[in-house]
């Protein structure tokens, strides 16, 4: 279910295999209310028709074992489709929706990493890990808004904190929280894959169980000797013996692994 999203073809992304299985739906569908019209004059009323597309989807991503979150959103694509435009509401919401959408996740669909931000209590568990005899260089991949990166900035003056992150609305707010709040921290907008692990002490990712094991491969390829991963919530299947450390943070795990 959770492939990495690094190495799959373009049409293999959950997200376009759920374009795909809309259209699909959409065209059984519409060739079921032709047949039905053209051979015993029965006319499907809009809402059947609606409905039977939106099951129709569900039923073909569950064939295709996409994950449950695109189920949910394939019985809603159409219907929510056609209940906006009843309302009759101005286009440019939908095109503000969407441009806010893009930057937001931007490439969401290759990474499958979407944005959702960790938290105060995260950051104060990996601060409590990071050690205080000697600056550090730290990087948060996949920074979202900044806040990890702007916390521990404050704390550790004397250390080096860097954001990367994909999105460009995130990454914009975190510069200029960043700037606002005259802080340490930097912020770069790149892919982290193009960031050299052998140059930070400690690397942190909050990503996705889509991401972990490309995550791993560049740990294992850069990060130097005596440098530390964490990962928030999701664990690296291939890396589980491995652990060093785990602590709870509102119910979910933080893993550590010493390089
Ligand atoms: C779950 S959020 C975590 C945000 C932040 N680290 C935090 O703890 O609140 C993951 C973020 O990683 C970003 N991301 C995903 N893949 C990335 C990549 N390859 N390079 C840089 N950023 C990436 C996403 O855009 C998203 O904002």
């Amino acid at each position: 279910m959770f492939e990495e999203g690094y190495s799959k073809p373009f049409l293999r992304l959950p997200a376009v295999q759920a374009m795909l299985m809309q259209f699909l739906s959409l065209a059984l569908v519409l060739g079921l209310m032709f047949g039905l019209f053209a051979f015993w004059g029965v006319k499907v009323p809009l809402l059947a028709a609606v409905l039977l597309q939106a099951i129709a989807a569900a039923g073909l991503s569950f064939w295709r074992r996409l994950a449950p979150w695109w189920l949910a959103m394939q019985m809603v694509f159409l219907p929510g489709l056609v209940a906006g435009a009843m309302l009759h509401l101005p286009s440019s919401i939908y095109l503000l929706a969407f441009l806010f959408l893009l930057l937001l996740y931007w490439s969401t669909f290759r990474t499958q990493v979407p944005f959702y931000p960790s938290g105060a209590a995260v950051w104060a568990a990996v601060a409590a890990q990071l050690p205080t005899a000697r600056p550090i260089r730290f990087v948060d991949v996949g920074s979202g808004f900044g806040g990890m990166i702007l916390h521990l900035a404050r704390l550790r003056p004397e250390s080096e904190f860097v954001g990367i992150e994909l999105a460009p609305l995130p990454w914009l707010a975190s510069r200029v929280l960043g700037r606002l709040t005259r802080s340490r921290g930097c912020f770069l907008r790149d892919d982290y894959q193009h960031l050299d692990f052998g140059e930070y002490d400690m690397v942190f990712a909050y990503l996705s169980p889509a991401a972990m094991p490309a995550l791993w491969r560049k740990a294992r390829a850069e990060m130097r000797a005596g440098s530390i991963l964490f990962s928030y919530e999701f664990a690296i299947r291939e890396a589980e013996s491995q652990i060093a450390n785990i602590s709870e943070v509102n119910g979910r795990n933080l893993y550590r692994w010493n390089m």
